[in-house]
């Protein structure tokens, strides 16, 4: 260890020597077990963020670190050059869920977006159509293209020129959406939930018209299912646990999705479904990773997916998530002058905010001094843009670990309001 490392706290070395993309806080995490994660203090918190919707399993969860554990023993990676069995099995599993169509593996959303950007264009090379609408307030990740899908100006800011072929329209709105298909459109891009952009659930008659618009104009209709995915909702997509109610939900079916986060439980993993009749648009040479889909990033999303079969786990955010959210409902209840509204399905809940703990800093945003109240409390949760709160817990949350952060939560307003 240098001098640097033995006399500097942590955050002083991370900002003397990595690239500040994050505004990270000032809390350093040194050990996970479950649903708890503990600092470098011994301090101990319920994590309700999970990583941004990534740890599934919880922290350590013992099924996932043997399953990477003895993989990392036999084989870590093999060229995908070469066939290895576990990434046929994963996908073979994944495509099951869906009943038809093939996987691509990668490492991380942005890149499964990417994969899906490049299959639209694919598609329509041959018409002159490469044209992606997407929506405002929606995020698809970080490289150059996925960033222009992203319908946020800040994400965008400063690395212009804009790439062409994106357009962005308001969400759950089928005429705008109508308006801004051009002869040059080739796919519609779309979050089942909007992460990101504060926990927005489509509508299901959006989510029917899209398929009809796309239907119509010949239009491949994309799903980004890297945050609401993977059961986080209550079933394997979002749009399924949308459509349940609805007459059409068995019937419908996007033409791509992009999977990430929960999905490797923490160990990167990206993946993207493409139905049956695009599902070898992608031939040799049209795209590619060295990474993706690796033995050992096959064995942790495998480990993911068998615990979360058969320990019910998609039932259980349904459960636990419904549980959770009428927690919050009561609480908005109870401090109406606090929270304006909860909105998610499952275990993807928002909570928005009007107003802020006592003793805020005026010159940050809400979403951040309620996060740092309820850091402070022993809560660990994600803030979104300015006034929003997600709780995005593992799966296996239960009804007392629910309970007992929705309790951290009124002890923070109890104590702004006297
Ligand atoms: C909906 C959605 N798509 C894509 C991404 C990008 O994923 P990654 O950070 O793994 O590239 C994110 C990340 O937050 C996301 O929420």
């Amino acid at each position: 260890m240098n001098s640097t490392a033995t006399s500097s706290t942590v955050p002083e070395r991370f900002r003397n020597r990595v690239v500040p993309t994050y505004g990270r806080f000032p809390t350093e995490l040194v050990r996970g077990q479950g649903v708890r994660v503990w600092d470098q203090d011994g301090r101990r918190y319920l994590d309700l963020g999970a990583g941004i919707a990534v740890c599934s399993l919880g922290h350590a969860h013992p099924a996932l670190a043997e399953a990477i554990g003895k993989q990392a023993q036999t084989l870590i990676h093999v060229s995908n050059l070469y066939h290895h069995e576990l990434q046929v099995r994963l996908a073979e599993k994944l495509t099951d869920e869906l009943r038809s169509g093939k996987c691509f593996f990668c490492n991380s959303g942005a890149e499964a977006n990417e994969a899906l950007i490049k299959l639209a264009r694919r598609i329509g090379h041959a018409s002159g159509r490469f044209e992606i609408v997407s929506c405002l307030n929606s995020f698809h990740g970080r490289t150059l293209a996925t960033l222009n899908a992203t319908g946020q100006d800040k994400v965008r800011r400063g690395f212009g020129p804009s790439l062409p072929g994106f357009r962005h329209v308001p969400f759950n709105d089928l005429e705008a959406l109508r308006s801004a298909v051009s002869p040059a459109t080739a796919a519609v891009l779309v979050e089942g939930i909007q992460g990101e952009g504060g926990i927005h659930p489509a509508r299901p008659d959006y989510l029917t018209g899209l398929r009809a618009l796309c239907d119509e104009y010949g239009l491949l209709l994309l799903f980004d299912g890297v945050q609401c995915g993977h059961f986080r909702t209550g079933r394997f997509q979002s749009f399924q646990r949308i459509l349940e109610t609805d007459s059409q939900a068995e019937s419908f079916r996007p033409d791509g999705i992009s999977m990430a986060k929960s999905m490797g439980g923490g160990f990167p993993m990206g993946a993207v479904w493409i139905d049956t009749p695009h599902a070898d648009v992608l031939s040799p040479g049209t795209h590619g990773t060295t990474y993706g889909g690796s033995p050992l990033a096959c064995a942790a999303a495998l480990a993911v997916l068998e615990e979360i079969q058969s320990s019910r786990l998609e039932r259980n955010a349904r459960e636990v998530g419904r549980y959770l959210k009428s927690l919050l409902e009561n609480l908005r209840q109870d401090f109406p002058e606090f929270i304006g509204e909860v909105r998610g399905l499952g275990l993807m809940i928002g909570v928005e905010f009007q107003r802020g703990p006592a003793g805020a800093d005026e010159r940050q945003p809400l979403s951040l001094n309620l996060e740092a109240a309820l850091r402070q409390n022993g809560l660990l949760t994600i803030p979104s843009g300015q006034r929003v709160i997600r709780f995005l817990p593992p799966l296996n949350l239960r009804r007392e670990e629910a309970e007992e952060a929705v309790d951290v939560l009124r002890k923070v307003l109890t104590s702004a309001t006297s």
